[in-house]
């Protein structure tokens, strides 16, 4: 192997930028060249590739978003444009590739394999982690210590009025956001994809803690099947109509700031490894972190199964919010 190209792909995340330094610092120290991509797979279709030195990735280990930059690529889900992206890595002379990005990005990269045999490797790169194979992705730390910030704001708040608040958070069909940060900020109630949301449930349980909490703050996952934090407060306000209730949308503050110093760690280590598993002839893989070590778990396993949510940490939630 003497070329490698990386760039980063989907919704971005602190720490992308620490991994894309280990990629290309690693590749350099193992003598082999490295062009980045501009737009993650759209870049790869339009031809956006240059060369990189050590220098490129300079003082970026504790910058937020991507330096490559990313995009949601429509037509690299097209054969042609998986051909056009074909064209330009055979044509810069690339032997390997690294991306840095969640499932819809591996899932390219699987659909690339089947056609064409340029290795991939995968750093799972996006704050929801809900991904097969790894405990953390790329973003999660940071996303969710973001959200613990801004929850203690709203608690204090919410507690000088008495309110009941309604705090969605991202994950479009996962709750470790939500489930992690809701534990850390003491949160009343949890709702998330992974499990069924019954609002006479909830509206039973905010009746129960009346006399026990002044304020009470739910902390909702977007992709909830009952809906948003707007939907979900309306039907509760329906039930509990003396209740003093507000909805705060956290949106894409979770996904931007310095990443912490275990994404930064957490990221080096991917990226690093990444590069060392391409130059030992691995491909179609996704470099994750389990019980502190280093695994590989192939893109159809890391996409297709969902990891599982923690009943023990569900139950102890619920304990601890009585
Ligand atoms: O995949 C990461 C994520 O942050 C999800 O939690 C969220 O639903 C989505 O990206 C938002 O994407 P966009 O910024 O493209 O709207």
């Amino acid at each position: 192997m003497k070329k490698i190209a990386v760039f980063t792909s989907g919704g971005d995340s602190p720490g992308m930028n620490a991994c894309l330094r280990a990629v290309v610092r690693t590749a350099i120290y193992h003598k082999i060249e490295v062009m980045g991509i501009m737009h993650g797979y759209d870049g790869m279709i339009k031809d956006e590739f240059f060369k990189m030195d050590e220098k490129s990735v300079a003082n970026i280990i504790h910058r937020g978003g991507t330096i490559l930059k990313t995009a949601r690529s429509k037509e690299f889900l097209t054969s042609e444009g998986r051909q056009k992206a074909y064209d330009n890595l055979k044509k810069y002379n690339i032997d390997g590739v690294v991306v840095i990005g969640g499932d819809g990005s591996f899932k390219g990269a699987l659909e690339f394999s089947q056609k064409f045999n340029i290795p991939f490797i995968g750093c799972p790169g996006t704050i929801d982690n809900d991904l097969e194979g790894t405990d953390v992705t790329i973003g999660y730390d940071t996303a969710i210590n973001t959200v613990v910030e801004a929850v203690d704001k709203i608690r204090d708040t919410a507690e000088s009025h008495d309110r009941l608040f309604f705090v969605e958070v991202m994950g479009r069909d996962a709750g470790m956001i939500a489930l992690i940060s809701g534990i850390g900020v003491g949160a009343e109630n949890i709702l998330i994809p992974e499990t069924k949301t019954d609002i006479d449930d909830l509206v039973q349980r905010l009746k129960n803690k009346r006399k026990t909490k002044t304020s009470k703050i739910i902390i909702v996952a977007e992709g909830d099947e009952a809906g948003g934090a707007f939907e979900i407060a309306e039907e509760v306000k329906k039930r509990l109509p003396d209740y003093d209730t507000r909805v705060t949308i956290l949106g894409h503050i979770q996904r931007g700031g310095n990443p912490t110093a275990m994404d930064r760690l957490n990221s080096s280590r991917m990226g690093f490894s990444a590069v060392e598993n391409l130059l030992k002839g691995e491909k179609n893989v996704m470099v994750g972190i389990k019980n502190k070590t280093i695994t590989l778990t192939p893109f159809e396993k890391a996409v297709k199964q969902r990891p599982q949510m923690d009943k023990d940490l569900l139950r102890m939630m619920d304990i601890l919010s009585i």
